[in-house]
């Protein structure tokens, strides 16, 4: 009886998505456990594209159940819009997906809030997804918030009128933003008549009596751990807690049920909105990755901010999430450049740590660079590991020395079947 997790390393966007739909296959459950609608989460198979938001990846796997964890807030209008494209797809999800009735939900006023908060802050936004994320999680610690259970009660609507009260007078306190609440509301109670349909339970003791019976359950991470409200780069970060202490509290799960954690991390890195980047690269570079990695949000569209992939940073999120095993995605991104480079330390108030600071967000940090040579040669034909040209063999080697983790896998493209394990 066993929990693994798959988790991002980095700033989100990692790959997650398509590596929980490959892994998925050996497990009977595949949970979410924090996050939401921010998440958009690729997966490519038999060259159709699917994007996830709030539903787990192990969907598309037609004998596993999914459930959407309790420290999860989900968004009745998104939820219903991905379900519906599930079912054009003839994906048949319904019996075997499931929300915990304790998931908090994000109401129209959330998103609203989240806009006019985003627009209030001007240059130092945090470049939210403005999916109502920060007002939810804020609901549910301050605890105001609605939870997907309470949709069957029969006050629904007077909890659902109260909550939005409380939201119009916060938003009345920032400069006006439009936002057409009545076409909102109107989506929201239709997706709720929508979403009832789907089986809510008591996911502490689903997960947990699946456990008993020894089945294997994946838990599927959203974001990345720089993006952790604890330990990211705090105020630019989401709201919920990414790292694998999340899963316990997300899932109802003890920490001892946890066996592998699988932490996922480009072959660069990315990040999408603002805050501290410091491999980011401004130049051509930076926008040749952007092209080449087809680096654009999943959920927003926007353009994401590129750069080589940071040592200590990885190292950081490795001791955070006590990873067992990391997968290298998007190798195949760095097929035409000539060298690629790695951050292996941080240079700042005159010393070369691979330390993060506390002032990281203030703080201009001088990466120190290690040089690898490119293997200038398309990966595309590649079917296992050892067909990688040597040089790419010898940048993963490299990089499994310096991140002192094992590299158990390694991703060559967006569909399902390029990943393979490394020998
Ligand atoms: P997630 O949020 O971590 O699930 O990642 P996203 O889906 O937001 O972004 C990852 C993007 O990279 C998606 O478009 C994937 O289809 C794509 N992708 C995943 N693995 C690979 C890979 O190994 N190579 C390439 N070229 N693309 C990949
Ligand atoms: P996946 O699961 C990348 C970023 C936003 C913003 C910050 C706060 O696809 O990896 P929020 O809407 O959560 O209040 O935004 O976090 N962000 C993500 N960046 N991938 C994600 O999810 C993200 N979810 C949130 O861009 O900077
Ligand atoms: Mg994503």
């Amino acid at each position: 009886m066993a929990v693994d997790v798959i988790l991002g390393l980095q700033w989100g966007d990692e790959g997650k998505g398509k590596i929980v739909d490959f892994l998925a296959e050996k497990y009977d459950l595949v949970c979410r456990f924090q996050g939401g609608p921010n998440a958009g989460h690729t997966i490519k198979i038999d060259g159709k594209k699917y994007v996830l938001h709030t539903i787990p990846s192990g969907i598309f796997r037609s004998d596993i159940i999914n459930v959407i964890g309790n420290g999860v807030v989900l968004d009745p209008i998104t939820m219903v819009k991905e379900m519906q494209a599930l079912d054009n797809a003839h994906i048949d999800f319904w019996p075997r997906l499931m929300v915990s009735r304790k998931a908090h939900l994000i109401v129209p006023t959330h998103r609203y809030l989240d806009a006019a908060s985003e627009a209030a802050k001007g240059v130092s936004k945090i470049g939210s997804t403005l999916k109502g994320i920060g007002p939810a999680y804020m609901d549910k610690t301050g605890r105001n918030g609605l939870r997907v259970g309470d949709l069957v009660s029969s006050d629904f609507e007077a909890k659902y009128r109260s909550i939005k009260e409380k939201h119009l007078g916060l938003i009345r306190l920032y400069p006006e933003i439009a936002f057409d609440l009545e076409t909102e509301e109107q989506k929201f109670f239709e997706s709720v008549e929508i979403l009832k349909q789907l089986q809510f339970i008591n996911s502490e003791y689903y997960v947990n009596q699946a456990l008993a019976q020894g089945k294997q359950i994946l838990a599927e991470g959203a974001q990345g751990s720089m993006l952790d409200i604890d330990f990211g780069t705090y105020p630019y970060v989401t709201s919920s807690n990414t790292i694998s202490a999340g899963v316990c509290s997300g899932l109802g799960i003890a920490p001892n049920k946890i066996r592998e954690v699988i932490g996922i991390a480009k072959a660069y890195c990315t990040r999408v909105g603002s805050g501290p980047f410091p491999t980011e690269l401004h130049d051509a570079t930076g926008e040749k990755l952007r092209q080449v990695g087809m680096e654009f949000g999943a959920t927003t569209g926007r353009p994401r901010r590129c750069g080589w992939i940071d040592i200590p940073q990885l190292l950081y999120t490795i001791m955070l999430n006590g990873v067992t095993q990391v997968i290298i995605t998007k190798l195949d991104v760095l097929d035409t450049f000539e060298t690629v480079q790695a951050a292996t330390g941080y240079n700042y108030d005159n010393i070369v740590t691979e330390e993060l600071p506390f002032d990281i967000v203030d703080k201009h940090i001088e990466p120190v660079y290690q040089h690898f040579d490119g293997w200038f040669e398309s990966l595309d034909a590649v079917k296992q590991f050892s067909d990688l040209p040597v040089k790419a063999k010898d940048y993963i080697g490299h990089l499994e020395n310096m991140l002192r983790t094992r590299i158990a896998m390694v991703s060559t493209g967006p569909e399902r079947e390029k990943l393979f394990p490394r020998s």
